[in-house]
């Protein structure tokens, strides 16, 4: 007998017409829906069909803590792209059994041991900055990013780590494409992108396989401190082979998830910094010491105000129950991050940028969502928290982050996460050496600006 399946109201609108929509305006066609048909709504979507997008913490508490067998996150493109070794493809035991052995580096000691690897690659990007001339910061912070997890998770160096720095912007944009378009992904000759992009995958598992080799060859493997180390390590234990295209497809896949979005997070960063003087003053004088509760608090507030990620979604298997509806196998069910955030009903004053709400207070679990949540919460959250820390800390030691009082820079969506619409357009003069105080922003502006700032 069939289900009794109800699903919430929503957009009638043709699938082809929600998708153009979407990829011109996904957030504010989310929030007109939120709007017009309440805190769940259904419509259809190119490529992924049936959909219900669900905005409040008690509808997202139900898709985060359902059964692993009633709600799947494999069987995504980016899965497809990635590999059948990427957690992205994997799910129930495989993708328990995957997550137990890669989360324990992303947190605790080891986690920490990364620390002076970012901090020197913080360092030796921000020499290159210019001073009193503006610059879009992303693009230092992607290379940052980049290069902290080819060293602290690909263990490379020297000649690998160049041609994987060479390699992967430009594989990683393609592969992008490749997601988002699917009849892409064949080959239909070198230069078609399906064709370029197996060409580069080609390169990358060369660079891999030496990595790998390399690694296996090292009698001080075990005081290695890197993540293939760890991967290469559980293989071994359990018995068998190292299977080499797993481990280039896990890897891929940690880089893929982790590079980008930090290094939008971290250009959030200075885009809401320079329009809030205030925060920026405080945070000068925190970092000059060993206290962070300030910047701990300013990431986890700008990940909320701008969430570098706008949703997360789960294929349903069995029938699902949510509010009062039921939903069919086959058919996604997508929290919506970016209006649960800026939602006046579960935040206070949700639009003004206020760090101080999680000064010595967590987020609440469900209503603050930047890492999704659940059995396939980020895998790397706590490294991205600790990373943007190490980072923003540089950045305030090393530098004077001038101040603005222009109109906040859009949310545009960069093929993996949203970013600001001008990379994070940043001014600095850099400190002397030993300057004892944080010198007064330059451009501090007078209160009435202030307010036009603080209000974009
Ligand atoms: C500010 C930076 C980051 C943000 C905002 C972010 C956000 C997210 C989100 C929203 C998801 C989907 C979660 C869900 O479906 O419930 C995710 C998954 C994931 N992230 Fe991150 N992420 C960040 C950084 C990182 C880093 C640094 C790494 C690792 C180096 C990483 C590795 C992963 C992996 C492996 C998954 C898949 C987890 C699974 O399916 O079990 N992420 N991330």
């Amino acid at each position: 007998m069939s289900e009794p399946y109800r699903l919430p109201d929503g957009p009638k609108t043709p699938e082809l017409l929600n998708g153009l929509a979407f990829l011109v305006a996904r957030n504010r066609i989310i929030k007109k829906w939120q709007r017009r048909y309440g805190d769940a709504f259904s419509m259809k979507m190119p490529g992924f069909g049936q959909m219900v997008i669900v905005t409040t913490p008690e509808l997202v508490k139900q898709v985060y803590t359902a059964k692993p067998d009633v709600l799947h996150g494999g069987k995504n493109p980016l899965g497809e792209i990635l590999g059948p070794g990427s957690l992205f493809s994997m799910d129930e035991e495989q993708h328990l059994k995957e997550r137990r052995m890669l989360l324990p580096p992303f947190h605790g000691e080891r986690m920490r041991s990364y620390e002076a690897i970012i901090e020197e690659e913080a360092e030796a990007a921000m020499d290159a900055w210019p001073e009193g001339v503006e610059f879009a910061a992303i693009e230092s912070f992607q290379s940052i990013t980049l290069r902290i997890i080819l060293r602290t998770v690909f263990g490379a160096e020297g000649r690998e780590l160049a041609e994987l720095e060479r390699l992967l912007p430009p594989m990683t944009t393609l592969g992008q494409r490749l997601v988002t378009a699917p009849i892409l992904r064949r080959d239909w000759g070198r230069r078609s992108p399906g064709g370029r992009w197996k060409r580069m995958h080609a390169a990358y598992r060369r660079i891999v396989d030496k990595l790998v080799d390399d690694h296996l060859a090292d009698p001080a493997l075990d005081e290695r401190i890197d993540i293939l180390e760890l991967m290469l390590r559980a293989q071994l234990e359990d018995g068998g082979e190292v299977d080499r295209s797993d481990v280039a497809d896990e890897l891929l896949t940690l880089l893929v998830a982790g590079h980008e979005t930090t290094a939008s997070a971290l250009s959030w960063c200075v885009e809401r910094l320079r329009r809030h003087p205030e925060i920026l003053r405080r945070l000068e004088e925190e970092a000059r010491g060993e206290e962070n509760a300030l910047r701990l608090a300013t990431a986890e507030e700008v990940l909320r105000v701008r969430p570098v990620i706008n949703a997360t979604a789960r294929l349903v298997m069995k029938p699902f129950p949510i509010g009062e509806w039921l939903m069919p196998p086959g058919s996604r069910v997508v929290t919506g991050i970016a209006p649960l955030h800026k939602d006046g009903r579960f935040h206070e004053n949700a639009r003004s940028f206020d760090p101080d709400r999680y000064v010595g207070k967590k987020p609440d679990t469900y209503a603050w969502i930047p890492f999704g949540g659940g059995m396939r919460r980020c895998l790397g959250a706590a490294f991205a928290q600790f990373e943007i820390d190490i980072v923003l800390r540089t950045l305030l030691r090393n530098f004077e982050l001038q101040t603005t009082t222009a109109p906040g820079e859009r949310e545009m969506f960069r093929g993996v996460a949203f970013a600001p619409s001008g990379g994070g357009a940043t001014v600095v003069r850099r400190r002397a050496l030993g300057e004892p105080e944080a010198a007064q922003s330059a451009a501090a502006p007078d209160s009435a600006d202030l307010i036009t700032a603080l209000n974009s």
